[in-house]
């Protein structure tokens, strides 16, 4: 016979209690009293429970019964001994006329108890058996179904029960596998938000992002946690600093609060710190759970806190802080089956705890991680600001220029809002931009006056050389487009590649403006600096044509910003070293990193950066020294024979130069004296300190020596040949005019 849908309810409510009943796996928790209270709550569950039974679900029992049999049954329940739960089916009446029924209903459900609950017929005479279907849990006789049944249909009854019991068997395994099944469904639920939340973390982390702001980064991830392990409220916990007892701040710069909470804020700060104080011995190699504080004599001390993980945040032994969840969200519930939800679901567990760690762990690893890239990145910003600084050196003028129009096009960059990492990109663009002026000579780069053709193409070149320069370093490639570009022009006249509008790269045009407004209002030895009103009025007209017009607007915009910036500029002068001391009155922080030393890897990097700008400029910088020694020899030269040259014009007499190839020298006669050693003649040796010059060739006439006659006119022509290393430069001297050039 099938049973009936009724019959199954029945079952699925009835299997519901005993899955209730059995005892779910105890949680592996750190707090030390989770078992006794799991222990404590099974019991309040099982008496809940079988209070429910009989008043809601007797009925239904009954019903399902009387719909699969077509008959009345009475149901039995074992508390304390068999009785009637609900005597609706048999009459008051009834049973009090039926001696025979009554009496030995008792006792044949104590023996269907002692024979291990099996469906069966208890004879009560000849005419009449007692009908027994046990209702039974994992622990044994719960209930009881009886029915007075005749004696002719009673064998076909008790197969009738024999299927019940079968079919309730095979239900209740169903059940329980439904219930296994979701139980698998929730923890493998509870696993993806977990991978979710490392999946995001992971995202979060990426350490381009996280470097512009560390603290979106906690602010991102806190609620993440909080979801992930159902906790009320996630509060994240820095360290003080122990030393300024000044609140943390993140590597970037900017502060960051104390406690960054996520979740519901409803408990003090002090709290968390009185948390903390109290669980943190327990806390130092694992995370520490504690459920149902409330009901101990702590809660006076923690108000709000009912359930609480508390982890460290620690990298490298540096304690950095702590990482604490707040009361798990979820609280007694039935789930989808109408079971009760079992206890890990509304308490703080293992995998909460290691959800936590875990997330601090990260935190921190990415806190110090991020400290660690701040530290290479300033590390490369100084060392090219250092670099620029050495360049700049060569002319006092033009010092500070470099970071002038870098912190303008930062501010540019802002103000066309960029993001922060593209505008520092910017500000170190700004920095190098002229680097490629090492490859200019001193004498053009110093030169007072209008430029020679020759010598403005010697300037033309500096875009490139500085690109020759950086394309090595690969950390550098993103300041190229701004160093090689920002001497183009928007109507297509500048250099180097005469690009147009927006071809030109959005960095060049914006270096370009920068540098345009510093070099206008800078001061100059043959000019004073333009005022920013000038400049800015030159910059607009100049817009479309030299510079890119929405630029130049914008530029105007923030024009009260970039004044401010230009008045707060300092250029900041050089440390002054005590003796004995290597370090010029060090800050706090300064002398922490010197006395803890610098780390390999940091020295490693200083010394390839070293290595490749060597590499990088060396050349370029032989060249450039050869050429300012040639250049200092030949104007020496140059010099001496026009000193010659006035004192025969002064004394009407001859006067004259003699050189001594071999001795790479030449001596002023007949009694020119040496300023310097008025005792002795005045000669002058190439090959010394500052020249370093050989002299390859001198030729007056087929002889080594010129004589001005008394009206300053040469003998004969001249040529001098001077040679620094590979390099050689001419001095021509004209015996008609007396003109001297330097070739
Ligand atoms: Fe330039």
């Amino acid at each position: 016979m099938a049973p009936q849908p009724g019959v199954c309810l029945c079952q699925i409510h009835v299997v519901l209690f005993v899955a209730i009943l059995a005892v779910f796996p105890q949680r592996d928790l750190s707090s030390k009293d989770s078992t006794a209270r799991q222990a404590s709550k099974m019991t309040v569950t099982e008496e809940t429970t079988r209070q429910d039974v009989s008043l809601e679900l007797v009925d239904e029992i009954k019903q399902s019964l009387s719909g699969t049999f077509g008959m009345g049954f009475d149901l039995w329940e074992l508390s304390g001994g068999w009785h009637v739960v609900n005597d609706s089916v048999i009459s008051p009446h009834q049973a009090k006329h039926d001696p025979l029924f009554e009496p030995d209903v008792p006792r044949c459900l104590q023996d269907v108890t002692r024979e291990n609950s099996v469906c069966r017929l208890a004879p009560l005479d000849a005419a009449r058996s007692l009908l027994i279907i046990p209702i039974t849990s994992d622990h044994g006789p719960l209930m009881a179904a009886t029915a007075n049944v005749s004696a002719s249909s009673a064998e076909d009854l008790l197969k009738l029960g024999h299927l019940f019991q079968s079919y309730h068997d095979q239900s209740r395994l169903l059940v329980d596998l439904d219930r296994q099944k979701n139980a698998l469904i929730v923890q493998i639920g509870d696993s993806f938000e977990e991978l979710s939340l490392f999946r995001n973390f992971a995202e979060q982390l990426e350490i381009s992002e996280a470097v512009a702001d560390l603290s979106t980064t906690f602010h991102t991830a806190l609620p993440l946690v909080c979801r992930t392990v159902k906790a009320e409220s996630v509060v994240l916990v820095f360290e003080p600093r122990l030393q300024d007892g000044k609140p943390p701040a993140s590597p970037n710069g900017f502060p960051v609060d104390r406690f960054v909470w996520s979740g519901n804020h409803t408990i003090e700060n002090n709290v968390c710190l009185q948390v903390i104080e109290h669980f943190k011995s327990d806390a130092t190699i694992q995370p520490v759970v504690v459920n149902r504080l409330n009901e101990t004599s702590k809660s006076a001390d923690l108000p709000g806190v009912r359930d609480l993980i508390l982890t460290r945040m620690a990298k490298g032994g540096h304690q950095m802080g702590w990482l604490i969840a707040f009361n798990r969200t979820l609280r007694q519930g039935l789930d989808e089956l109408g079971g009760r939800l079992p206890l890990s679901q509304f308490e703080f567990g293992s995998s909460e705890a290691n959800v936590l760690s875990c997330t601090a762990r990260m935190l921190a690893a990415h806190w110090r991680n991020v400290q660690q890239f701040r530290e290479k990145e300033q590390l490369l910003v100084n060392m090219v600001r250092v670099m620029v600084s050495a360049i700049e050196a060569k002319d006092e003028y033009t010092s500070g220029h470099s970071e002038r129009v870098a912190l303008y096009s930062r501010l540019l960059g802002q103000a066309l809002e960029l993001d922060e990492s593209e505008c520092e990109r910017l500000y170190l663009t700004g920095l190098v931009h002229d680097v490629g002026k090492i490859g200019v000579s001193d004498a053009t780069l110093r030169k007072k006056g209008k430029l020679t053709d020759k010598e403005f193409k010697e300037i033309k070149r500096h875009p490139e050389v500085g690109w020759s320069i950086l394309q090595e370093l690969e950390q550098l490639r993103y300041v190229l487009p701004g160093v090689v570009y920002h001497h183009e022009s928007c109507d297509g006249k500048g250099y180097p590649d005469g690009l147009a509008g927006e071809d030109i790269p959005r960095d060049g045009r914006i270096i370009a403006i920068a540098d345009a407004y510093d070099a206008m209002t800078s001061d100059r030895p043959y000019r004073q600096g333009m005022s920013c009103t000038q400049a800015l009025s030159i910059l607009c007209d100049g817009a479309g044509s030299q510079w890119d017009p929405q630029m130049v607007r914008t530029f105007v915009d923030v024009s009260a910003d970039i004044a401010q910036t230009q008045q707060n500029y300092c250029r900041k002068s050089p440390p002054v070293r005590c003796t004995g001391n290597t370090t010029a009155e060090p800050s706090n922080e300064k002398t922490r990193r010197r006395q803890q030393g610098y780390t390999l890897i940091e020295m490693v990097t200083v010394l390839m950066i070293i290595a490749i700008l060597a590499v990088a400029t060396f050349p370029r910088f032989l060249d450039s020294l050869a050429h300012h020694r040639l250049q200092s020899a030949a104007q020496r030269i140059e010099l001496d024979l026009k000193l010659a040259r006035d004192h025969a014009i002064a004394s009407s007499s001859n006067c004259g130069a003699k050189f001594d190839v071999a001795g790479d020298l030449y001596v002023l006669f007949p009694d020119i004296k040496n300023p310097d050693h008025p005792t002795e003649p005045y000669s002058t040796r190439l090959s010394r300190e500052p020249y370093h010059c050989r002299l390859v060739s001198v030729d007056f006439g087929g002889d080594n020596e010129v004589v001005f006659n008394g009206h300053g006119v040469p003998d004969s022509n001249g040529s001098i040949r001077v040679e620094h290393r590979t390099k050689q430069r001419l001095i021509l001297l004209n015996g008609s005019t007396g003109e001297i050039v330097i070739q």
